[in-house]
């Protein structure tokens, strides 16, 4: 089991390059099984996710071949072998469930296992159920298995109850090659929805309203296979730009997005950071006015990303004065807050909400990550913290962020992976 050892203090300067975007990722490579042929993707993270879920669409019959120095996965696909996507992988990730969509699509019949709950609360799937139902599917569940079937999906008009990011995925792959046309109401308008809708419309597919609340698709009867690069990371993006804030550094992210983070970008310059943007970069460095804390309410796309929250809350523990976070897309999102206690931080929470109170300085300790996000937020306390924090669990971070080492040392940080912590 690998630890990071990271000793703070050291003031991050330099450009960080964004890699691509993994949530943008997982769902173009399930989109993959839409067509016969060969699908190239480029600009996709080298990731632990993405290798899932390389191993999910080779297990329903495609074949791969990842570059992972260059980026780039080429994925064949004939005839989908195989329909059910065993718990073994769904366990690990829980995006598995976006294979639905295409298999439902092309197949008629999916079975995949059924995800249980995750560290960052209940996470059900009845909205991507209940889609389908909509769409002319049966679903059953049988021993923790889904069985879904359709000879074959039928457009139609579906409200989700609740803005779901990976529903909204899940029904526009189905969607794209159903017969008629299907109105989805309430979609996620997050930008990897919009890159996933663009990646359909590229295959043949007959999208409107992406980015909008109001997706309206034609049903086509084929697809083909296209080349196509996957949008820049915005939660990577953010978190190289809170990892200059924590450090009072001066940090320019490149190759990035910045009309994707403007809930960030907004929220820190409020906070007194001095903030200049371009096309495809966005720089960070301390103002020339005092800090001060902020008021955050995690919303859907283009509110503040539930996915920054754990590492938004790490800068206000050393943000002057009283911060303020209303987590409102997960129930149980606060698992950092006991980690970063231990390293000193003043923070009090009740049900979903967080109040803190920044310090000077946190103080180094061993802590342990609980999920991907969390572990973010654990690497930028480390980084602004007294003394040497041993940092275990962190094949976490490894889910999500792509050369986080290098990347972090390419900025001045005093940062080292070792192999055999304990658990
Ligand atoms: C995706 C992202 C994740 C991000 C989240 C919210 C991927 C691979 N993951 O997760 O990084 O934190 O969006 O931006 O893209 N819900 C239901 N029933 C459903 C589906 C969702 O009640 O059938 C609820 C969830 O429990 C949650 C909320 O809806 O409270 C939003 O979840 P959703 O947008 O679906 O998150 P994911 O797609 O799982």
């Amino acid at each position: 089991m690998d630890i990071y050892k990271i000793t703070g203090g050291a003031t991050l300067q330099g450009e960080a390059p964004i890699s691509g975007a993994k949530n943008a990722a997982l769902p173009l490579i399930v989109a993959s099984l839409l067509a016969e042929g060969e699908t190239v993707l480029t600009n996709v993270p080298n990731l632990q996710d993405v290798r899932t879920m390389i191993k999910v669409v080779q297990c329903l019959g495609a074949q791969t071949d990842f570059d992972t120095d260059a980026n780039v996965l080429k994925i064949r696909v004939a005839a989908l072998t195989n329909a059910e996507v065993p718990y073994d992988l769904v366990k690990t990730m829980r995006a598995s469930v976006y294979v639905m969509g295409p298999l439902l699509a092309r197949a008629g019949e999916a079975d995949v296992s059924l995800p249980g709950g995750c560290a960052i609360g209940e996470r059900p799937i009845d909205i991507h159920l209940s889609g389908f139902e909509a769409m002319g599917a049966t679903i059953e569940l049988e021993h923790g298995y889904i069985k879904a079937r359709a000879e074959r999906l039928s457009g139609g008009r579906f409200v989700m109850r609740n803005v779901s990011v990976g529903a909204t995925a899940n029904l526009l792959m189905g969607a794209v090659l159903a017969d008629g046309e299907t109105v989805l109401e309430n979609c996620a308008k997050e930008p990897d929805i919009v890159d996933l809708g663009r990646f359909l419309v590229k295959m043949g597919a007959t999208i409107e309203g992406l980015g909008t609340d109001r997706i309206i698709v034609q049903g086509v009867p084929k697809l083909s296979a296209v080349t196509y690069r996957v949008m820049p990371d915005r939660i990577e993006a953010g978190t190289y730009l809170l990892a200059g804030a924590i450090t009072r550094g001066s940090v320019k992210i490149v190759r990035a997005e910045p009309d994707h983070i403007g809930a960030l970008i907004q929220m820190l310059g409020e906070m007194g950071f001095a903030i200049e943007t371009g096309s495809d970069w966005v720089s960070i460095a301390p103002g020339d006015r005092a800090l001060s804390g902020a008021f955050i309410r995690t919303l859907p796309y283009p509110g503040f990303p539930t996915d920054l929250q754990a590492p938004m809350m790490s800068l206000m523990t050393t943000a002057p004065g009283i911060s303020v976070i209303i987590e409102t897309i997960f129930e149980n999102r606060f698992t950092h807050v006991g980690e970063l206690r231990r390293m000193g931080a003043d923070i009090t929470t009740e049900g979903n909400v967080a109040i803190i109170k920044g310090q000077e300085r946190l103080s180094s300790a061993t802590i342990m990550m609980s999920d991907l996000r969390a572990g973010a937020a654990l690497v930028l306390a480390a980084l602004a913290a007294q003394g040497t924090t041993e940092i275990r669990r962190i094949y976490h971070s490894d889910r999500g962020y792509e050369k986080l080492t290098e990347k972090l040392l390419g900025l001045g940080a005093d940062i080292k992976r070792e192999a055999g912590g304990k658990l």
